[in-house]
């Protein structure tokens, strides 16, 4: 099907056939309203627990000003509203939803995404490391926050919580990036002062300094948010923890990430490192880690204390099963964690998850919770990769969402992306159907265009940035 345009005249927009370009919302600048006509998905609550939490309208209208949504409802129940002259965009046949939300993914790791190692440790020792050495250069941490970010939107992921590595240039190149496309990322400077090679240490005091210089300069200029870093428990310090916890107590609205959990070995060494404590989890609550906006990856070694205080807390179980499968790290819990009441989001961990699509991050999450004898619905993922999400990360009024006042990203998918695709969804009997085909069968190829603060940010095929050169393979 071929896009087209109109406008809206006195209440009864016609197709007229033309195409028009996208809504220039631009940075700053004021635009003229821009209306999409397609079949919208948004929510209203947890569908598992709000009967109506899945709102979809099959013939839809969502209109768009300014960078922020101005409505969406049902074509019938909106289009007398439209101003005459307002441009319509005809996505008749396609699928709008909010833009994904991945809260956990490496920028560094983009270029070391599917290189196999018995296991995590050795894995951060073989790849990781060497590939996050890279980002002491600021060109090539500029070169590749530009491709991450490409990939990203062609994803239809228009907000990532992003780790850096340990330089502090890393993290204003990936900001610079965001920035510049005025996309809503949470990114940050890895901390790590110790058990990693001494090229990528920083100390408790440089950490904390870089870190809070780097609040100063970006968290909440535009979009922007930071997020304090520490990399994982063993890499730090009990004084970098501690740095940590102050500046967190300090800055009450930045992010903190990190990961707990993850791997049978890393527990272990955990509780070498730490003996005093409870549990992994509790290392960082004891540093005043664990609260709202407080993100960790992978949660899968926890016990019911633990996902009891995550709850309490507020802290978000970042599930990434790409990542868990392919390090052959362990299964996330799905059910207890649910029952647990802690905020779950999903996330990609690139390069340890092995695609960045949103899409195949479900298809992966299913299979992991039905290994768990739970089944985690398609409208249930599409909520988690959005609204759920954003409301987990306190960002539930700006994104994940339609709502009138929201900021204006969404993705439009195709049903026909690919001939199967096309035949398995050319008679869907419900929604769900219609989401677990996009889930279990989509990746890129189904994000036919992605919109960010309301402006065109990828369309499928148009051509990317750039394609690095090929080096030599050593034999
Ligand atoms: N634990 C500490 N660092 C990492 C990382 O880079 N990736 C993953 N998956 N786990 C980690
Ligand atoms: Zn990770």
């Amino acid at each position: 099907m071929t896009d087209s345009a109109h406008t809206a005249q006195a209440g009864t927009p016609a197709p007229t056939g033309q195409s028009a370009k996208p809504a220039q919302s631009g940075k700053s600048g004021k635009s003229a309203p821009t209306a999409f006509r397609a079949s919208l998905l948004t929510f209203h609550g947890d569908p598992a627990h709000a009967p109506h939490g899945a709102v979809f309208h099959e013939d839809g209208l969502l209109i768009v000003e300014d960078g922020r949504v101005v409505a969406a409802d049902a074509y019938a129940a909106l289009a007398a509203r439209l101003a005459p002259g307002t441009p319509v965009e005809d996505r008749r046949g396609k699928l709008i939803v909010p833009g994904f939300i991945d809260t956990h993914i490496h920028y560094p790791q983009t270029d070391m995404i599917a290189s196999p190692a018995p296991g995590l440790l050795p894995w951060l020792d073989t790849y990781t490391f060497p590939t996050e050495r890279r980002f002491a250069d600021a060109n090539h941490a500029r070169d590749t926050a530009s491709f991450f970010v490409d990939e990203l939107l062609a994803c239809g992921t228009t907000t990532a919580l992003v780790y850096c590595t340990v330089h502090k240039a890393s993290a204003d190149a990936l900001f610079a990036e965001s920035d510049a496309r005025n996309l809503r990322m949470v990114a940050g400077k890895v901390l790590m002062d110790r058990h990693c090679p001494e090229f990528l240490r920083d100390t408790a005091q440089s950490g904390y300094d870089d870190s809070a210089e780097l609040i100063g300069r970006w968290h909440k200029r535009g979009r922007q948010m930071y997020a304090l870093t520490p990399r994982f428990a063993p890499t730090s310090t009990e004084a970098q923890l501690e740095a940590c916890g102050a500046l967190a107590k300090l800055h009450p609205d930045v992010f903190i990430q990190s990961h707990v959990a993850e791997n049978t070995d890393e527990v272990k060494w955990v509780a070498d490192l730490f003996p005093g404590h409870r549990s992994y989890l509790d290392v960082y609550d004891h540093y005043g880690l664990l609260r709202r906006r407080a993100v960790y990856g992978h949660c899968i070694y926890l016990d019911d204390e633990d996902r009891k205080r995550m709850a309490q807390t507020g802290a978000v179980a970042s599930h990434c099963p790409t990542s868990n499968l392919f390090l052959g790290s362990g299964l996330f819990d799905f059910d207890k964690a649910d029952s647990a009441g802690m905020p779950i989001a999903l996330a990609t961990d690139v390069g340890g998850g092995t695609s960045f699509s949103m899409l195949q991050t479900m298809n992966e999450a299913h299979k992991v919770a039905r290994l768990g004898g739970h089944h985690l619905t398609a409208t249930r993922m599409f909520w988690l990769a959005t609204a759920g999400a954003a409301e987990a990360l306190d960002l539930g009024d700006q994104v994940g969402t339609l709502k009138t006042g929201a900021e204006a990203d969404f993705v439009v998918l195709d049903p026909q992306a690919t001939p199967l695709l096309a035949r398995r969804t050319a008679r869907p009997e419900s929604l769900e159907e219609l989401l677990f085909a996009f889930a279990l069968l989509g990746d890129d190829r189904a994000v036919y265009e992605t919109y960010a603060a309301g402006k065109r940010v990828h369309r499928r095929g148009d051509a990317r940035g750039h394609v690095p050169g090929h080096a030599k393979i050593a034999a």
